[in-house]
């Protein structure tokens, strides 16, 4: 049976993508706030013994958390056969550890959390870095969809002589797979955050690559000091102007336009975002057709 893919909270262009993909129907939630600012929530759709799939995008999670833990446990009473949850942002994932005393370590409430109420969740490109898997975090089946080939692909079809720069240890996995996937060179740099919006970005010579175009690439584009900060550096390194690729462009307060002064700005569809140019549709939907027909 095909499934019913409900959109709660997010980005109705994506969710329709996703049923075009999916051949899912949609599933038809009513929402609104009681006079107390409770969620109300109704499905008026058919769930029973369906495959149902959430898309519930947990970028700025906190608003969004409530209604998905109901409209999930309302679709299990309701007889749906199984539950999926697909957020293209996988939030609560960065901080990963107790960096001062007392510190919450969000990554590992928030994945029990989840994993409490799903039978399986895909993501793409979640920050794994001190945390190697989602199975150390999460105890139901997860899904990673990977960025690297989509952006391998948008920059072979669109830049000529790249050369991709990750701006910290934690970047070199994407900026690794994407170079080699097009036969690129790569360069990764040393970043010491001191603040949320405090990094130094150490920067190696660059005067052998200047006939290059720079493409930086990081998995999340936040504050975007990271980007901003390694994209000053190399321009007064002689480096030509470049581009800055971000998985997920969160892009906080003037990240955006600070970005667009030092570069090209380019994300993927993951956060609906004016500098979405690469398409993430049809990769998400390959793991949940499946699912849905297991
Ligand atoms: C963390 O290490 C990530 O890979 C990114 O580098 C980081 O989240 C970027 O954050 P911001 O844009 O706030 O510098």
């Amino acid at each position: 049976m095909n499934p019913l893919l409900f959109n709660l909270n997010s980005d109705p262009v994506l969710a329709s993508q996703l049923r075009a993909h999916l051949d899912a129907e949609e599933g038809v939630i009513n929402q609104r706030y009681f006079p107390d600012q409770e969620t109300y929530l109704r499905i008026d759709s058919n769930c029973q013994e369906r495959p149902c799939i959430v898309y519930c995008n947990l970028y700025q999670p906190n608003d969004k958390i409530m209604p998905l833990l109901f409209l999930v446990e309302t679709l299990r009473e309701l007889g749906a056969s199984k539950v999926a949850l697909v957020t293209p942002y996988l939030s609560y994932m960065r901080q990963d550890k107790r960096f001062l005393p007392g510190e919450c370590v969000n990554a590992r409430p928030f994945a029990r959390l989840l994993s409490n109420y799903l039978d399986f969740l895909v993501t793409i490109d979640p920050h794994l870095h001190r945390i190697h898997s989602l199975d150390e975090v999460y105890s139901i089946p997860t899904h990673i969809v990977k960025a690297a080939p989509l952006i391998a692909d948008w920059v072979g079809t669109h830049i000529k002589q790249p050369l991709f720069l990750g701006p910290d240890s934690e970047s070199e996995q994407w900026v690794s797979e994407v170079a080699q996937l097009i036969d690129a060179p790569f360069l990764v740099m040393e970043k010491n955050r001191k603040g949320d919006r405090d990094v130094e970005i150490n920067v190696p010579s660059l005067k052998t690559w200047k006939d290059h175009t720079p493409i930086l690439v990081d998995d999340i584009i936040s504050s975007g000091r990271t980007m901003l900060t390694t994209l000053m550096q190399l321009r007064q390194s002689g480096l030509n102007r470049g581009y800055c690729i971000g998985v997920h462009g969160i892009f906080a307060d003037n990240a955006y336009s600070e970005l667009q002064e030092e570069a090209e700005v380019i994300s993927t569809s993951t956060i609906p975002h004016p500098s979405n140019q690469i398409d993430v549709s049809a990769a998400l939907a390959v793991p949940l057709a499946q699912w849905a027909k297991d």
